[in-house]
């Protein structure tokens, strides 16, 4: 395995006669991949069953005589307009109930007969003409997946996956609990989507949609990839571009279930995120969590390669920057990096989304800084490609639940993926390696697993919680979790339902707390040197124990004195349940929790330096990654070797530049 770097590039969008300085400087720079042609479909097919694949043929030739390998996209997420204008029904409705128009991108319903029609026949043609091109080593289907569709076709679709899902349409109804509001269907096709009415659908309808529209993107996919297979040897690998942790509408799991490979787009500053101080955390999560999608290495497909933005330019990468974002790609187990994009646009919607290349097509600051890294690739890649993480800890991602609280919020201050990020920020910023996994995850390597507000809960998933805690696992769960059953019906029980016996707690009632508004909690024997009350916002479970040590009380209102923080025993683990749903309380229950399970920081390191380890043929490779705009000095424990310093020994302690990046390993 080679490690991959290279560069998104539309030789579609310059004049032939750029090319070949194009592939030069790339090959300059030490690449050795480009992604061609997932935006192309008007130039491959500009009419239908036209066929002009010559360009494509010239610009894949020119890449291999560079050295370069090619990874070819399918075209399918921006349609040329003689296909969109055969039938107006091929553009989504959108939630509001509204149809699209042509004018941007990802504009199509996937279940749509003739979308899928046209599909089939671009993908064949593509995978025929390829398939036994050396160069070409792999495929990308689509670009991004995403939105739900409201359309009639995918009504009828709905209804379908239903009646598979369902015994009967009696057994739909009572599992729904349609007798609310006299909502009992007596014909499958009465059943609406849950597109804009006078206010929310039945919950269990629209947590099925939500899946179904999840599934209507995984059986988009494979429909592309079992085209693709029919020609495509198996050297030829298909990913997919997935959008991080932060894209709620699919279930990655599922979409990830059919490809050979993750790959994902990293961006660290655009127009929607100008200013955010916890980017460092919110970006290792979304590697984390791609990681874990196939508890495989990744690449990023699309690596942040100068400002972003469409209407706005946000903030441009510091010198240093574009290195450090790729290496802390890297550092969370990355095997490839590629660029997006390799030239700014002159034109589309995405003038400003910045390349390496500014519009002027000459090598400036940011190239030289593509270039340098290109060399230590060279040098140090093969040492790195393949190496795994090992992490104690887990976080449990639920789509289910995150899909519910889509649904209902439960309070307007609460969002299940910051409830999240917020408790993987404090396992960051200690240097806790985390793994993402599925509630149905095998939990048995990890130490400490945390379930933030796992709010729909099949019995399968709450028999998988049992047996970890019970084999000695530590457990934590917090406010809302246990509410649901898989069809979005609250419990028969009290809360937190089949988490009570585990949590040696009840919940004797809750309290949603009106935006703004704060109480508090005191730990009663908090850790040294940590604060003992806390404030809480958002949400308070009042807690009933029932076996459970009780580790903080709330100390205002009317439940002062009632139990908030609770840690059982059971089998051979422990479940810590946590009453609230707001942030603070984890700077004192982080170190907590770590103690109790026993979890060390890969190194102690200063504000703002990253320190991430991946194993590789019994040896660590240990990244120091510094996000600072100052230089900082990291101490030792040990000698170690610094691959970037042509392998001289360090010991003591490193000094990183400002957005400087340090890779040391173990001694031979
Ligand atoms: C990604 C997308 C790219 C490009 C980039 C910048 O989401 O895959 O095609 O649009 O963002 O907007």
């Amino acid at each position: 395995m080679t490690f991959i770097y290279g560069v998104d590039y539309y030789p579609e969008h310059w004049p032939v006669a750029r090319w070949a300085t194009d592939a030069k400087l790339m090959q300059e720079a030490g690449m050795n991949l480009v992604r061609l042609a997932e935006f192309a479909w008007a130039r491959l097919e500009p009419r239908q069953d036209l066929y002009d694949f010559d360009w494509l043929d010239r610009a894949i030739d020119l890449m291999a005589e560079h050295g370069i390998d090619v990874i070819l996209g399918t075209p399918t997420a921006s349609p040329p307009p003689w296909l969109m204008a055969q039938d107006p029904t091929l553009f989504r409705v959108n939630e509001e109930g509204r149809r699209l128009t042509y004018g941007h991108r990802r504009a199509y319903c996937p279940n749509h007969p003739l979308y899928q029609m046209h599909t089939e026949r671009i993908v064949t043609v593509m995978a025929r003409r390829y398939a036994g091109h050396p160069a070409v080593v792999g495929l990308q289907i689509d670009n991004e997946f995403g939105d739900r569709c409201y359309c009639d076709i995918c009504r009828g679709a709905f209804h379908g996956w239903l009646a598979e899902r369902y015994d009967s349409l009696h057994e739909m109804n009572e599992r729904w609990g349609t007798a609310f509001w006299s909502h009992i269907y007596t014909d499958w096709e009465m059943i609406p989507t849950p597109v804009a009415t006078v206010a929310p659908h039945n919950p269990g309808l629209a947590l099925d949609y939500n899946r179904f529209c999840s599934d209507s993107y995984v059986r988009y996919q494979r429909l592309q990839i079992e085209r693709l297979r029919q020609y495509c040897p198996d050297r030829q690998r298909i990913t997919h571009n997935f959008m991080g942790f932060g894209y709620p509408n699919i279930n990655y799991f599922d979409l990830a279930r059919d490809l050979d490979f993750v790959t994902w787009d990293a961006y660290w500053r655009h127009q929607w995120n100008m200013g955010n101080p916890a980017q460092a955390s919110n970006m290792a999560l979304s590697h984390d969590t791609m990681r874990g999608l196939k508890q495989q290495t990744f690449w990023v497909m699309e690596q942040q390669s100068g400002p972003g933005g469409w209407e706005l330019v946000s903030e441009s990468p510091k010198p240093g920057q574009l290195r450090l974002w790729a290496y802390n790609a890297i550092a969370h187990g990355a095997d490839g990096i590629v660029f997006f994009r390799w030239r700014t646009a002159r034109h589309g919607a995405e003038q400003y989304w910045h390349g390496i290349l500014d519009h002027h097509g000459e090598p400036g600051r940011r190239y030289h800084e593509v270039v340098q890294m290109g060399q230590e690739m060279q040098d140090i890649g093969d040492a790195i490609v393949g190496a795994q993480t090992q992490a104690d800890v887990a976080m449990i991602l639920s789509y289910d639940s995150r899909f519910a609280f889509q649904i209902q919020a439960n309070n307007p201050s609460f969002n299940h993926s910051a409830h999240f990020q917020e408790i993987y920020h404090t396992l960051h910023e200690r240097q806790v390696t985390v793994d993402i996994v599925p509630p149905d995850a095998d939990l048995t390597p990890y130490r400490l697993a945390i379930a933030p507000a796992l709010h729909v809960v099949p019995e399968e998933v709450a028999d998988n919680l049992r047996r970890f805690v019970d084999g000695g696992g530590i457990l934590v769960l917090t406010a809302r979790s246990g509410v649901k059953d898989e069809t979005n019906t609250v419990v028969d029980a009290k809360l937190p339902g089949l988490f009570a016996d585990l949590c040696g707690v009840t919940v004797s009632e809750y309290v949603s707390l009106a935006p703004h508004a704060q109480t508090q909690v005191t730990f009663a024997e908090p850790v040294a040197g940590l604060p003992a009350t806390v404030a809480v916002s958002v949400w308070c479970d009042v807690l009933e124990v029932d076996g459970a040590e009780v580790l903080a009380r709330y100390t205002e209102d009317y439940y002062a004195g009632k139990p908030a923080v609770t840690l059982n025993h059971y089998g051979k683990g422990q479940v810590l349940y946590v009453g609230t749903l707001s942030a603070p309380i984890y700077e004192v229950l982080t170190p907590l929790l770590l103690n109790l399970a026993g979890v060390q920081p890969v190194f102690t390191a200063p504000a703002d330096v990253e320190v991430t380890v991946r194993h590789r043929d019994g040896r660590r490779l240990f990244f120091l990654l510094n996000h600072a705009a100052e230089l900082r000095t990291v101490t030792l424990a040990g000698t170690y070797t610094d691959l970037l310093a042509e392998g001289k020994t360090v010991t003591d302690a490193v000094d990183l530049d400002p957005y400087g990046v340090c890779i040391l390993t173990d001694l031979p």
